[in-house]
C-alpha cells in the first residue's frame, strides 16, 4: 500500500485503508468512474462495491482513470444471496473480476445470508474463490451474532470482515462484541445513516469545536473505535475531500459516550424484508 494518511487496520496479515469509498446508486452515471477516480486522486486507497450496486465496470474504469498502481488500492466486492449456490457463487466472481477487468479483488464478501442456500455451500465457495487466486481475503456482510459463530465454525479460512450498518443511530455491540471475539474487523455500511445524522444537533455542536461538520464528527466517531472501517459514499468531490479530514483530530471519551448514546434511537435504514436475518 502507498503512504496516505488514512490509517490501516490489519488483520491475518492484510491491511485495509480504514476509509473506503462507497459506490452504491449513483443517480447520474455518467459521473461515476470520475467520482471513483477522484476519491482515489485526493488519497482514498479502498473502494467498496457489489455485484448488485451495477457500479463495478465504473469501478474499474475510474481505477484505470486514476493513475493510482492497482497494487496500492484495497477492491472489494461482494455476492449477492441470489447467488448463494456454489456454480452460481464461482459464476458471479468470475463476472464482477470481468466488469472490473481485474485479476483479483482485495476482499471478496457473501452480501446477504441466503434463506435457501446452506451457509457450509456458500462459505465453500467462498472459500474456494480465496484458494483459485480470485480474492486475497473473505468475509461477509449482514451477519448477525448467530451467523457469525456458525461461520466462523463452517469456514476453514479467517473471516476478514463482517459488513454490518452502523452509524450513531443504530446500537451494534452484540455483533461487534462477537466479532471482536473472532478476530473480525468490522466494516461500517451506511456510516452517515444515509444523511439521516447530519443534522444532530449534538454532532454540529461538537463539530463547531473542531471546525469540522457534522458529517466529520460521525465518521470520526466511527473510525476512533476498535477495529472499525467505514465505506461512506459522496456525489460531490467536496464531500469526498471532506470525508477523507477526519484523522487530523480526536473527540475525547466524554464526546465519544455521548454519541454513542444517540445510539438509543435504533434507527436502521438497511433492512430489506425479503433478504434481512433475524437481527440481534
Ligand atoms: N453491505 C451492504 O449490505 C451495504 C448496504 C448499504 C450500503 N453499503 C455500502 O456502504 C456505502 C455507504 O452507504 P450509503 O451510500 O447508502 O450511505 P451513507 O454513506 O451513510 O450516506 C450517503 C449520504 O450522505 C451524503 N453525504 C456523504 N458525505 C457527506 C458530507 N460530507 N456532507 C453532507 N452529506 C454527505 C451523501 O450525499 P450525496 O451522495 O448525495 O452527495 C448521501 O446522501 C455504499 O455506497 C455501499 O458501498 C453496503
Amino acid at each position: 500500500m502507498a503512504d496516505n494518511l488514512i490509517p490501516l487496520l490489519t488483520n491475518n496479515g492484510a491491511s485495509i485503508p480504514s476509509l473506503g469509498y462507497g459506490t452504491m446508486e449513483y443517480p447520474e452515471p455518467d459521473r461515476a468512474s470520475d467520482l471513483i477516480a477522484h476519491s482515489l486522486k485526493s488519497g482514498y486507497r479502498h473502494i467498496d462495491t457489489a455485484r448488485k450496486y451495477g457500479s463495478e465496470e465504473w469501478v474499474g474504469q475510474g481505477i484505470r482513470s486514476s493513475g493510482v498502481l492497482r497494487d496500492d488500492i484495497w477492491v472489494t466486492t461482494k455476492v449477492t444471496e441470489d447467488n448463494a449456490s456454489a456454480d452460481d457463487f464461482a459464476r458471479s466472481v468470475e463476472l464482477s473480476l470481468n466488469t472490473m477487468k481485474l485479476d483479483y479483488v482485495n476482499l471478496l464478501l457473501i452480501h446477504w445470508p441466503s434463506r435457501t442456500v446452506p451457509l457450509e455451500e456458500t462459505l465453500g465457495a467462498l472459500v474456494k474463490a480465496k484458494r483459485d487466486g480470485y480474492a486475497k481475503n473473505i468475509g461477509v456482510s449482514n451477519f448477525t451474532v448467530d451467523l457469525i459463530e456458525k461461520a466462523v465454525n463452517i469456514c476453514s479460512e479467517p473471516l476478514f470482515t463482517n459488513q454490518i450498518e452502523y452509524h450513531a443511530y443504530i446500537n451494534q455491540d452484540k455483533v461487534i462484541n462477537a466479532c471482536h471475539k473472532h478476530n473480525i474487523i468490522i466494516s461500517c455500511h451506511v456510516p452517515l445513516c444515509r444523511g439521516k445524522v447530519l443534522d444532530d444537533p449534538m454532532l454540529n455542536k461538537i463539530g463547531q469545536l473542531y471546525e469540522k461538520s457534522a458529517a466529520q464528527v460521525a465518521l470520526r466517531w466511527l473510525v476512533q473505535q476498535k477495529n472499525v472501517a467505514i465505506v461512506p459514499r459522496a456525489l460531490e468531490y467536496s464531500e469526498i475531500e471532506e470525508n477523507m479530514n477526519i484523522f487530523d483530530f480526536h473527540l475525547t471519551n466524554s464526546e465519544m459516550d455521548n454519541i454513542s448514546k444517540l445510539r438509543e434511537k435504533n434507527y436502521r435504514v438497511v433492512n430489506p424484508e425479503v433478504r434481512r436475518p433475524v437481527w440481534d
